[in-house]
């Protein structure tokens, strides 16, 4: 429930138990996936952005694929127009919720120093501003630098925001856990979860440079 929400229902009590009561009951028919489908395209209608964060997880934790939650921003395109399908567009791809496409990640980065190997501490995360995001630089030993992007393969948040143990990052959303020498999800129950986003990197003259 939203801060808003949670006030009028203080404020109101009577309107907002009304209010909510119509949200849980009004739709009988849809089942999960359908609904937050349809929201996302109400969402980027009327070009709400803290909406269409809070139904596009919820998309496609009800069974909802990234080219599904995709054809759903393109079906407000009649209404909302090209400016807020591309917005929307956007925020999705932060959030990793649209499909990649193949080559673009590579364009979007600029090769680039991310640091001498020495700044690095050894077994310890550090978070480098990179392009339009950050990395996670983690060395392993002296010169086994690994590089993820920071952003979390479930869903959505940079893990530089995570809880940092050393060896793994905890993300503060729903608590994945993931180890930056492999980049696998270790846990809660890693089978079958996607693991860091690998960024190829060399060590060259005492630099970690992208490769
Ligand atoms: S966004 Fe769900 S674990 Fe990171």
């Amino acid at each position: 429930m939203s801060k808003a929400l949670r006030y009028l229902a203080a404020a109101r009590p009577a309107a907002a138990t009304s209010l909510l009561t119509f949200y849980k009951e009004s739709v009988q028919a849809l089942d999960d996936k359908t609904r937050c489908l349809i929201q996302i395209v109400t969402k980027v209608s009327v070009g709400t952005e803290r909406g269409l964060r809070q139904y596009a997880p919820k998309a496609l934790k009800a069974g909802a694929s990234k080219e599904e939650i995709l054809d759903a921003v393109l079906m407000a395109f009649p209404a909302a127009g090209l400016n807020k399908v591309l917005d929307a567009i956007q925020v999705l791809r932060d959030l990793d919720l649209v499909p990649e496409v193949e080559g673009d990640q590579k364009q979007a980065l600029p090769d680039s120093v991310l640091g001498n190997v020495e700044d690095f501490p050894l077994q310890k995360m550090t978070c480098v501003a990179y392009g339009d995001g950050n990395l996670i630089v983690y060395r392993a030993s002296e010169q086994n630098v690994k590089v993820w992007q920071s952003r979390c393969p479930h869903a959505k948040t940079s893990l530089c925001e995570g809880v940092d143990h050393g060896q793994q990052v905890e993300c503060r959303v729903h608590n994945w856990v993931f180890d930056l020498e492999s980049g696998a999800c270790t846990e809660p129950d890693p089978q079958g979860k996607p693991g860091l986003f690998p960024v190829s990197v060399v060590v060259e003259d005492g630099l970690v440079r992208v490769a």
